[in-house]
């Protein structure tokens, strides 16, 4: 039962990623359209410009739907109309105007668009000034500085409060820096200088991918391999940045991440990336402690949540001064299409180049390798075909290497089961596919009892506007939050699948030392890249509101998260094709032009946080390992962790009783009422909230509420087939005074 309903799911899914992959090739007439409105043209009928936008959306197209609508200093939206549609709109009361979206197809890192953040939307964020006087540090694998994600063109002076500097060591002099790339350090580790540069050079990719998604500046006809050609900039492409180099060849050692993140700290880094981190037992890490410090002296810390989804509680980096970040999809693929010589086709994703595709790739003969491991291919069962390899036990580039020594001229990469459907696409270095699990089984059934199996593989190249996006990915580390389950982590979600970012000079796109390709852009996935995102939009952020603390600026990225599509839907799990739920996704999806005016905050302190180490009953000296300060908790006080100011709530049952959470949020926006509505998916707890209006004066004033969890069944409710989540359950608590809505995400665990 609950197997087919898995599977009619899934091919709903792989349909509409089909749709989505044709929207280019099949001529159809439909395109993008940007729609700028006249806002003080609203008619009085609406109370909202989104329902207005809808409205006149509507009376042009039918079936047209809102793919974003722009709030701030550009009003309207984006949606998919035929030419004619346009044209209707067009005559439609307050539109200014229709603009079909060819330049958008070239923005290719693209996530700037798909957050909203396109060059329509520049005046939201400074762009001079205080944009380019913040600071983002990078912990990394270094940087390669020659690369045009850290050209210095158009950039004044390095900020007077700089204190970094530029270290120069083997292939790196401090002349490698300028007005954009401020400082570059490197903390030795155990480098074999054989293979890598003793110096801030990066050697392996990863930590130029990451500095240029951050803050990278523009760069026009950015591509790999002809693939996501357009224009690349980073989240805050008028920050500066300074990379630390933390990470060698094969790891980042803790000690040399704890080194980086105290020099960035005396350098006067307003933003800290880290794209790395290990599971641990308890905030006495060394990332934590390195980041309680930063947090101490304002700077926002930004981590990945790791790559171990879709377990539960696969979490990294989950202390609560640290903003802890998931990876989703965007609205871009890279599709094939795999034809088996019965007819039958499927769909997969590739980075292989196309016009590089031996035309005998039309259809070959196909045999199965298993895992692919270096030594276990028959080169003479292997040569001249086509061999379908499973991901796990080697590294999926390893693998094509290894087809590719033992003559075979193309692969299938299938999905494990925890991967699911996911398309991550690689640049193999020979022609080859990544399919999703369900694909995965028929073609191996397929090849493994066919006679003379054939394959087909056709690369299609880039494809936008694909549907649904974000979805999250398989990857992308799960909640519970193993350290403190009554915090819920992680945070929130960000780009992280395909990623178009600057790369290395030392390392071709397959990361393998056989792959001689050199390459300026790579696309590579993981939460490592959905990091950098967030610490960019923290640093455009910090740009609007310098004042803010970093719990103030990831309050504002997560109750202006979003968790569902436009149509109301639930955004889903690419592990399971069922909702996403705050385990996965956080607070949601990052929404940075809704960030800037976020209504209301949820601020804390350096003493909030001692607080909370002193209800979880640290004793002094893990206290003072983790804040290296002399704090001892007071004995006469009942701490709480319940109470730790955060903008999510995590409910952790193990009786029926009530739990008591309290809050306090400070007023960022104008005078106002908020009113709170509660959504719950489950009878067994309630959920009340005191006062359930909270009325604010001025800017900056604070009011308190107490949030009251009923429980009245020990056991978890039964699994409900609209969202079966087994032993949690999910809502929401969102306060809205008509213009802003704050929203907070529920989960509740029955342990
Ligand atoms: C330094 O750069 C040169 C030229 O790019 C290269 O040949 C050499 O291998 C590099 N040395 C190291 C240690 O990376
Ligand atoms: C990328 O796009 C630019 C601008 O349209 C174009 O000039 C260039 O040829 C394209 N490059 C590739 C590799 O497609
Ligand atoms: C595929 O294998 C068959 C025998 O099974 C052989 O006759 C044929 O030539 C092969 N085709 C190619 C393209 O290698
Ligand atoms: C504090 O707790 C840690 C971890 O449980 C323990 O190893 C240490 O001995 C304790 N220190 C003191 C002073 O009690
Ligand atoms: C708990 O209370 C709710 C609402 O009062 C009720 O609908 C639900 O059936 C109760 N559950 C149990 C297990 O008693």
């Amino acid at each position: 039962m609950s197997s087919s309903f898995l599977s009619s799911t899934a091919s709903f899914l792989l349909v509409l990623l089909y749709i989505g992959s044709f929207h280019e090739s099949d001529g159809a007439q439909q395109g993008t359209y940007i729609v700028h409105m006249a806002k003080s043209q609203m008619p009085s009928s609406f109370d909202q410009h989104s329902l207005w936008y809808e409205s006149s959306l509507k009376s042009a197209s039918e079936s047209a739907e809102m793919l974003y609508t722009y709030n701030s200093a550009i009003h309207g939206f984006a949606t998919r109309l035929t030419p004619e549609e346009a044209d209707s709109l067009m005559t439609q009361p307050g539109v200014i105007s229709v603009q079909p979206e060819q330049q958008y197809e070239l923005h290719t890192t693209r996530t700037p668009l798909f957050l909203g953040l396109d060059v329509h939307n520049a005046g939201l964020f400074p762009e001079t000034g205080a944009a380019s006087d913040v600071v983002i540090g990078v912990l990394d694998s270094g940087v390669w500085p020659e690369s045009k994600s850290f050209s210095d063109e158009g950039y004044g002076p390095v900020p007077t409060t700089w204190k970094g500097e530029c270290e120069a060591g083997t292939n790196f002099t401090a002349s490698h820096c300028n007005r954009k790339l401020i400082g570059a350090r490197f903390f030795y580790g155990p480098v074999d200088e054989s293979k890598e540069s003793r110096s801030p050079r990066d050697d392996d990719g990863h930590g130029t991918h990451t500095a240029s998604t951050a803050a990278g500046s523009i760069v026009e006809g950015a591509n790999l391999l002809g693939f996501a050609n357009g224009t690349a900039r980073g989240m805050a492409y008028r920050a500066r940045v300074a990379v630390y180099k933390v990470c060698w060849k094969p790891k980042c050692f803790s000690s040399d991440v704890l080194a980086g993140i105290d020099k960035a700290i005396e350098d006067n880094v307003n933003v800290l990336s880290l794209s790395l981190g290990k599971r641990k037992r308890d905030y006495t890490n060394h990332i934590a402690m390195g980041a309680f410090s930063a947090m101490e002296k304002g700077i926002f810390v930004s981590c990945s949540a790791g790559n171990d989804g879709p377990s539960p509680s696969s979490l990294s980096n989950v202390a609560p001064w640290i903003t802890t970040v998931g990876a989703g999809t965007i609205d871009r693929d890279f599709p094939t299409l795999v034809t088996l010589g019965n007819g039958k086709s499927y769909i997969g994703a590739s980075l292989f180049k196309k016009d590089a595709l031996p035309p005998k790739l039309a259809s070959n003969n196909a045999t199965y390798g298993k895992s692919c491991l270096s030594g276990t291919l028959i080169p003479e069962k292997v040569y001249g075909k086509i061999v379908m390899c499973e991901k796990g036990e080697n590294g999926r580039a390893e693998k094509g290497e290894v087809v590719k020594a033992a003559g075979g001229i193309g692969m299938i990469l299938a999905n494990r089961a925890s991967r699911g459907e996911e398309l991550a696409a690689y640049a193999h270095v020979l022609p080859a596919t990544n399919v999703g699990q369900k694909a995965g089984d028929i073609i191996r059934r397929y090849v493994m009892t066919d006679p003379n199996p054939t394959v087909s593989i056709v690369i299609q190249g880039t494809v936008v506007n694909v549907k649904p996006s974000p979805v999250l990915a398989a990857f992308s580390s799960r909640g519970p939050n193993p350290i403190t389950p009554n915090i819920l982590k992680p945070d929130l979600i960000a780009p992280g699948v395909n990623i178009l970012a600057a790369w290395t000079g030392a390392l071709g796109p397959s990361g393998l030392a056989s792959d001689t390709r050199r390459v300026e852009f790579n696309i590579i996935s993981g939460t490592s890249m959905s990091c950098p995102h967030v610490s960019g939009l923290a640093a455009l952020l910090k740009s609007v509101h310098p004042e803010w603390s970093p719990a103030a600026i990831r309050s504002a990225l997560m109750t202006t998260a979003y968790s569902t599509y436009k149509d109301g839907q639930p955004l889903l799990d690419i592990a399971t094709v069922k909702p996403s739920t705050p385990f996965g996704h956080g607070a949601g999806h990052v929404s940075p032009a809704m960030a800037i005016s976020p209504g209301l905050i949820y601020d804390l302190t350096t003493e909030d946080y001692i607080d909370f180490l002193c209800a979880l009953k640290y004793n002094q000296s893990q206290i003072i390992k983790v804040s290296r300060g002399d704090y001892t908790c007071d004995p006469s006080k009942t701490y709480s962790v319940a109470d730790l100011n955060y903008p999510s709530f995590a409910v952790n049952v193990d009786k029926s009783d009530t739990y008591k959470y309290t809050r306090t949020v400070t007023n960022v926006g104008g005078a106002g009422s908020y009113s709170v509505k509660v959504i719950s998916e489950t009878t067994e707890v309630k959920i009340s909230v005191e006062p359930a209006v909270l009325t604010f004066k001025e800017v900056n004033e604070k009011k308190s509420y107490e949030v009251t969890f009923t429980v009245n069944s020990s056991k978890p409710p039964r699994f409900s087939s609209f969202r079966p989540s087994g032993f949690n359950s999910f809502g929401s608590i969102e306060w809205s005074d008509g213009k802003h809505v704050v929203a907070s995400p529920v989960a509740i665990s029955w342990t």
